[in-house]
């Protein structure tokens, strides 16, 4: 088996693939473009949705990529172990091509062939879908890894639970997959272990997933026109394996990470179980931090939505970092040691090192300030209480407002000679977890292949907003800082130094309605990143690999750098109407927008 560094196998991993027929593809952004069901990239397929549903990709049907992803479910129980919020995930792609026989060799010769991965098929185990009443049991895989020269006794049918990857949100492209497993040589827990079983024998390195179902909103399943292949391998973990260390912290990736805080520290990682904990948070929440405020639609700390996961996992980090007695200003220096380690691969973050350290040292500051507080608050509350006893309710305020954890109240508590009601705390953190899930439950229901109409009209009013930004504002540096789009309404942020005027707003609203009477055609055209900055077309071109790109084109009002879908012409969308503009951070303002159905507009 090779051990190879993350960097060798990112890249041996596209070569792989191009050398089979596919194009690499460029990182999406962290933040899904017109997709108001989740908050962040959560998987390779994400930014590829439309595509596996049927629309064309401009580079064809054969794509290779590393997407970086993030998943934050609960916060506060991540980074603790081998689970990270920001991951990496190596993917390959066949958009109504080639299906499982050939995705399964090319999975096989990439993870045994010497001069690939080399890893002996002794030490890999695979998993196929049972069936049930959904769909077959898939012994067309099984099969084909027999043929690969798999014994028998390394495959194992499992049911859906296990063997079934999608939809991502409620509804959406998903389908039976079959997976594989690297045994660590650990000894079976019971007879009956396999890789379904969670006790570390079988570490799951890579999935391939058979997208040929479209869940529907009632439930059922219905088969794709197109057959999909959505491949997924995780870089550290393959990597960790490859280096056969226990965790994604050992591995080269996180090396200049961890003696950057090791320095600031003058702590030594692994010494305790304690200090390797605060290490591996602040590691992961600080690299998790950087490539949202680095990313194209970049980030900021704030109170709601993406803005709010990177507010409590900078603030997380801080707690962690003032437990290993790291000075103010330390993480900014830990976010430049990832920022050294990922430049390379994510230009962009070079391109914003400055302003995402800046970002940083900023919310360490105000965070400061309500720790501060938290302070005065907790001081005030001591004598209103009578029996020695911080209860939970109040426990879990401190928590809550002033982002106090339990372990440093305790300790507060303590050094007045207090003691804190744990079970109670642990009781009000359930009920507001309860309640704060219900509302998010709530709020992104749906699926991710919700291209309701509206959204696609919105998705399309938006570039004319933008046109018109720069058009009226005689700006052409505005740039898109961040768009939001739900069935509803629009939001887009982008970059301009003051307060628009009412005047501006007026012009802006006029101009945009006038191109919806004009109903000029929308339409695309696929083309080089090159040409279609030649043609002046807008857009975010971070793209370093995509060569084939779509531009969108209304009339000659827009011209953007877009992957769809759009409405057919823009007499479709109604009356626009701008609600309101505010400030979304410094330098960045914020409108929201509706479209308002007026059918006398129409034409
Ligand atoms: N979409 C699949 C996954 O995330 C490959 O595992």
């Amino acid at each position: 088996m090779r051990n190879l560094t993350s960097k060798e196998l990112r890249s041996l991993y596209l070569q792989f693939f191009k050398g089979k027929g596919h194009v690499i593809v460029d990182n999406a952004s962290l933040i899904p473009e017109n997709d108001p069901t989740v908050l962040f990239t959560t998987a390779g397929m994400h930014p590829l949705v439309p595509y596996l549903l049927g629309e064309r990709h401009p580079a064809g049907k054969r794509l290779v990529n590393v997407q970086k992803c993030v998943r934050t479910g609960d916060i506060d129980e991540v980074g603790d172990t081998s689970h990270c919020t920001f991951f990496e995930m190596l993917g390959n792609w066949s958009l109504g091509d080639y299906f499982k026989k050939e995705a399964i060799a090319y999975s096989f010769e990439f993870l045994t062939d010497e001069k690939w991965l080399g890893i002996p098929k002794e030490k890999l185990y695979f998993t196929c879908f049972e069936g049930d009443a959904d769909a077959p049991r898939d012994t067309v895989s099984h099969d084909r890894w027999v043929d690969m020269g798999v014994e028998e006794s390394h495959i194992f049918y499992l049911p859906k639970k296990y063997n079934w990857w999608g939809p991502a949100g409620q509804t959406g492209p998903c389908g039976p997959d079959t997976e594989m497993f690297y045994d660590t040589g650990k000894l079976a827990c019971t007879d009956t272990c396999s890789p379904a079983c969670s006790c570390g024998k079988y570490l799951e390195i890579w999935n391939n997933v058979f997208m040929e179902f479209n869940k529907k909103e009632d439930g059922a399943f219905e088969p794709l026109a197109q057959k999909n292949v959505d491949t997924g391998m995780g870089l550290d973990r393959t990597v960790a394996t490859l280096q056969g260390v226990q965790s994604v912290y050992d591995t080269d990736a996180f090396t200049g990470i961890l003696a950057t805080i090791a320095r600031l520290s003058g702590k030594q990682y692994g010494k305790s179980e304690e200090i390797t904990k605060a290490f591996r948070i602040i590691a992961d929440h600080i690299r998790c931090g950087v490539f949202m405020i680095g990313d194209p639609r970049g980030i900021v700390p704030g109170n709601v939505d993406q803005g709010y996961i990177l507010r409590r996992l900078l603030r997380r980090a801080l707690r962690f970092a003032m437990q290993l007695t790291i000075e103010q200003g330390g993480l900014g220096h830990v976010a430049q040691a990832v920022i050294t380690q990922y430049k390379d691969n994510y230009t962009e973050l070079i391109n914003k090192q400055d302003y995402i350290i800046d970002e940083i040292n900023k919310e360490e500051q105000r965070f400061t300030k309500t720790l501060k507080k938290g302070i005065k608050e907790f001081e005030r509350l001591l004598p209103t209480l009578t029996d020695k006893r911080i209860d939970g309710k109040n426990v879990f305020r401190l928590y809550d407002t002033f982002g106090f954890p339990l372990e440093f109240t305790i300790e507060l508590a303590r050094e007045h000679g207090f003691h804190v009601d744990e079970q109670g705390y642990h009781e009000a953190f359930a009920d507001h977890q309860k309640k704060s899930q219900m509302g998010a439950e709530h709020r992104f229901k749906g699926g991710m292949a919700d291209n309701a109409e509206n959204t696609t009209k919105l998705h399309t009013a938006t570039h004319l907003l933008q046109a018109a930004l720069r058009d009226v504002l005689r700006d052409k540096n505005i740039a898109q800082r961040g768009s939001n789009i739900t069935a509803e309404r629009l939001r887009f942020d982008f970059s301009f130094p003051r307060k628009l005027t009412k005047e501006e707003l007026d012009a802006v609203e006029f101009m945009v309605n006038e191109i919806i009477q004009a109903d000029l055609p929308v339409t695309y055209e696929e083309m080089t990143v090159e040409k279609a900055k030649k043609m002046g077309a807008i857009g975010l071109f971070e793209s370093k690999y995509a060569e084939i790109v779509k531009v969108y084109s209304m009339g000659d009002f827009s011209r953007e750098i877009c992957g769809g879908p759009h409405a057919g012409s823009t007499g479709e969308l109604g009356r626009f109407k701008i609600k309101k503009e505010e400030a979304s951070s410094a330098g960045v303002r914020r409108i929201k927008a509706v479209l308002q159905c007026d059918p006398s507009l129409l034409i």
